[in-house]
């Protein structure tokens, strides 16, 4: 992320120091050197004959402030004022003046269901245990816009494999906080409260998958999702259930909150794809935000060499 960026962010206390952000963000950009280097290979794995992959535009050496298309980071300003947040509002615009006073201490997480040794993690405990990693990830909304967002946080494979899951285990379930005295939104009766979320479990484990803590190198803002937030970057950004209280393993796919309310326009996997419309909004093409027109969806966001292989065999225009 460049010098100017960086200084644009406000200075608020944090439980992360600077130094260590620094430290940890060259570590992953190494991670990201390598990443790239397999993407070369697989590039040229893919001239032997056509994968989804074969419209991907190339990927760049990363940089500082950019994802690995050489996309800049859209301006922390946007990311934090334009949020998508049904328990506060439906509103975007004001989704961050609703959620400021939403309280993320204390907090714990539930780790349970078809797992050997079942938990409940102190939110602060996860922040000392986990190197908080820099991820810069497009996040595209099924509503036709997307972002470019340098997260912090950590695989959540390193929390699943704590908690031991059983054989049994298929799928992972997120349920995001209940609290109507203090998100107005959730006074609405029409919605499916909580809000949740769903992922097969090889999804879950995915090293792509995260669960974000930060962003901008800060504590995440209430109105994107503080304290912790699923974070998965060749999914709709539906997919990333906000100020998550438990996460359950189960045998059977579990109910999703989009899913719940409209069955035809949101399936549980969920993954971008420009070939599958969508009856409301395009989904072969974005706005980014900060830009004007629109730019081609990438199949799977654009990360189809680390993810196609997930979906083999499947056929994406049913299991949407
Ligand atoms: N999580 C909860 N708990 N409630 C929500 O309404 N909205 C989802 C997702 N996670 C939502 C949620 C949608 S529709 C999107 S696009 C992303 O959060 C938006 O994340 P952002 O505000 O950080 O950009």
């Amino acid at each position: 992320m460049s010098e100017k960026l960086w200084k644009s962010v406000p200075v608020r206390p944090s439980e992360i120091t600077p130094k260590d952000i620094y430290l940890r963000r060259r570590e992953f950009l190494k991670v990201g050197a390598i990443a790239a280097a397999a993407a070369v290979v697989a590039a040229c794995g893919a001239s032997q004959g056509p994968t989804p992959t074969a419209t991907l535009p190339p990927r760049q050496t990363p940089q500082p402030g950019r994802d690995e298309y050489g996309d800049p980071v859209t301006p922390y300003e946007a990311i934090t004022n334009y949020n998508n947040y049904y328990e506060f509002s439906a509103d975007k615009e004001a989704v961050a003046r609703l959620a400021k006073n939403f309280q993320t201490r204390p907090w714990t997480v539930e780790v349970s269901g078809l797992v050997a040794k079942p938990r409940r993690f102190d939110i602060d405990d996860l922040l000392k245990k986990y190197p908080q990693e820099e991820r810069i990830y497009r996040l595209r909304c099924v509503e036709g816009w997307s972002m470019v967002i340098p997260w912090l946080g950590f695989p959540l494979a390193k929390l699943l494999k704590e908690v031991e899951p059983l054989g049994s285990a298929r799928y992972v379930s997120f349920v995001s906080v209940s609290r109507p005295e203090e998100m107005p939104g959730m006074r609405s009766g029409f919605y499916p409260w909580p809000y949740r979320e769903g992922l097969r479990l090889d999804e879950a484990l995915h090293p792509l998958t995260i669960l974000a803590t930060g962003l901008y190198g800060e504590l995440l803002p209430n109105q994107n999702g503080a304290p912790l937030r699923l974070v998965v970057p060749w999914k709709y950004g539906f997919k990333s259930a906000k100020a998550i209280v438990k996460i359950e393993l189960t045998e059977q796919q579990p109910p999703t909150f989009w899913n719940l309310i409209a069955p035809h326009e949101y399936g549980f996997y969920s993954n971008v794809n420009p070939n599958k419309p969508h009856p409301r909004w395009s989904q072969a093409t974005e706005r980014r935000i900060g830009e004007s027109g629109r730019r081609p969806t990438l199949m799977f966001n654009g990360y189809a060499e680390e993810v196609a292989h997930l979906y083999e065999g499947m056929d994406l225009m049913q299991e949407y």
